[in-house]
């Protein structure tokens, strides 16, 4: 049998020509009438549609491009938030995030986001269509902190692939503008950071007052560390510094090193030795897995062993150790920098072995108000009222409180409570005489 004869027989069309040339094979052979056909037929449609596939994902891989951002990334909660305020998108699946805190008097505030949810979104962004899918895989949890493992996937046209890094930085601006001219408070979590609360608005250095020359003091010696880490590295010495603020309670320890952090750009780490559950290798790890341009802040550092002596004699061997808060401190030396701040109450119990160099190398004593720092926080509260301020020092002193018998939170008190009357404040100067009356 000729097939070209009997395809130019044919009608012409193509779909004439293919049942003629079927009709003559079926027809004039036994073998393809018995099915042979039908599987030759079955075989080409397998073939095209293989060939239509291959195509497609040909197309896809030259003309599309994806970026895919796991939620281990930083960038992952950046892109969310964006995505969360972002205007031209469709979304049909929205998950909600909420804020709450509860506080201390028991009211609750809450604050709802709605960011994309699992599943496909479309985004056009400076013009170029973006499609945004976000899955969770499976039973995957991240065990650092019991999330799921998701990831969000970018695909767009090959030609705007440009696009991506301008995406990110916006994202990551956005972030960080909420951040700005904050602090934030980290503190541990089973075995790392997390942040405790919103970022804090900024303390000012100048809202601190200490004794003269004390803050320039601390603040050129951090400075100067943090600016010779080279120094440090070419003489193989562990870059870190540890300071010690002792003093009286209420004379700014604490809110010093918040302004500092604050002045410096730098966050704040608060470890609570204290805790019952915190073991000495919790403490190690936590303490070489610092987030960075952050303070390590150890508070009442006095108190923290005297507890767990108690705790011993009810045959707990709960919390640090001394000896693993020294090791912690000076044992092994992770490259990044570490600036550690101590407060205490009570320097004379701390351990010599805690006080020597290379765990602190600079002590403080952050005392009740001077002479000093009464003028400058009376001015503060009460600005250009000079005659009155020294009136203020005069009686002071009269009432012999000048030998630093006064904290400087009993002196905001008594600003706090005259808030707008400085005469007032004057009158009431015998208050400060008895640090428990609080009748102003
Ligand atoms: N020198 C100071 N300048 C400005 N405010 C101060 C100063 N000292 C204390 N205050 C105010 O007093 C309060 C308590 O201060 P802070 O917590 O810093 O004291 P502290 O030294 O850390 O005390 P403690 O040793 O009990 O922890 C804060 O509200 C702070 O604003
Ligand atoms: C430690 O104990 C506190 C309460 O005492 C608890 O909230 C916290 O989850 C515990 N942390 C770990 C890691 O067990
Ligand atoms: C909620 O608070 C946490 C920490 O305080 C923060 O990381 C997160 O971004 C906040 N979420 C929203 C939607 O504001
Ligand atoms: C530290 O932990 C102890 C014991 O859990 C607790 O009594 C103390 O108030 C905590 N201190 C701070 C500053 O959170
Ligand atoms: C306190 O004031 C008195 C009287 O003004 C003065 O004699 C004394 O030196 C002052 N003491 C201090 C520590 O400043
Ligand atoms: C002030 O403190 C000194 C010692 O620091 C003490 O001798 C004096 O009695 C105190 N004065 C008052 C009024 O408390
Ligand atoms: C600081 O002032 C308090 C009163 O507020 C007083 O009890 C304490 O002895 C003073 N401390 C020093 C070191 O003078
Ligand atoms: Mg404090």
């Amino acid at each position: 049998m000729d097939l070209s004869k009997s395809l130019s027989e044919s009608d012409g069309t193509v779909s004439g020509m293919t049942s003629s040339v079927f009709n003559e094979v079926l027809k004039s052979n036994p073998y393809f009438a018995a099915g042979g056909g039908l599987m030759l037929l079955g075989t080409g449609l397998a073939v095209a549609r293989l060939t239509v596939m291959k195509g497609a994902t040909f197309v896809t891989r030259q003309m599309l491009v994806d970026l895919e951002i796991p939620s281990k990334d930083k960038s992952y909660l950046w892109f969310l938030e964006w995505m969360a305020q972002y205007k031209h998108r469709t979304s049909r699946h929205l998950s909600v995030e909420t804020n709450y805190t509860q506080h201390d008097n028991g009211a609750v505030s809450t604050k709802f986001s709605l960011v994309p949810g699992p599943g496909k979104h479309l985004i056009r962004y400076k013009g170029a269509y973006m499609l945004v899918t976000r899955e969770r895989s499976g039973k995957m949890i991240d065990m650092t902190n019991g999330t799921p493992f998701e990831t969000v996937k970018l695909t767009t046209l090959y030609r705007d692939r440009f696009l991506f890094p301008d995406l990110l930085d916006e994202a990551k601006k956005l972030a960080l503008k909420a951040r700005e001219g904050k602090t934030v408070i980290f503190t541990s979590w089973g075995q790392d950071w997390r942040p405790f609360g919103q970022p804090r608005t900024k303390r000012l250095l100048e809202s601190v007052v200490l004794d003269s020359g004390i803050k320039d003091e601390i603040l050129l010696d951090v400075k100067d560390f943090l600016s010779s880490g080279e120094w440090y590295h070419k003489r193989g010495i562990p870059y870190r510094r540890g300071y010690l603020l002792y003093g009286p309670p209420g004379s700014g320890k604490t809110s010093f090193i918040q302004a500092l952090a604050g002045d410096l750009d730098y966050n704040i780490c608060i470890l609570n030795l204290s805790e019952s559950n915190l073991t000495d290798d919790r403490l190690n790890h936590l303490m070489n897995n610092i987030p960075e341009r952050s303070i390590l802040l150890l508070e009442d550092i006095d108190a923290a062993f005297n507890k767990r002596d108690q705790t011993e004699e009810k045959g707990y061997t709960a919390g640090v150790t001394f000896s693993g808060l020294l090791n912690a401190l000076d044992g092994v030396a992770s490259a990044e920098e570490c600036i550690t701040f101590m407060t205490t109450n009570h320097p004379e119990k701390l351990d010599p072995a805690l006080l020597r160099p290379g765990r602190i190398d600079f002590k403080k004593l952050i005392n009740n108000a001077s002479q000093f720092q009464v003028k400058q926080m009376f001015l503060r509260f009460y600005e250009n009222e000079n005659e009155l301020c020294e009136e203020f020092i005069n009686k002071f002193a009269r009432l012999g409180l000048n030998a630093s018998n006064v904290s400087t939170a009993q002196l905001q008190g008594l600003f706090v409570y005259n808030k707008r009357d400085p005469k007032s404040a004057i009158e009431m100067v015998e208050t400060l005489k008895n640090p428990n009356t609080h009748q102003f």
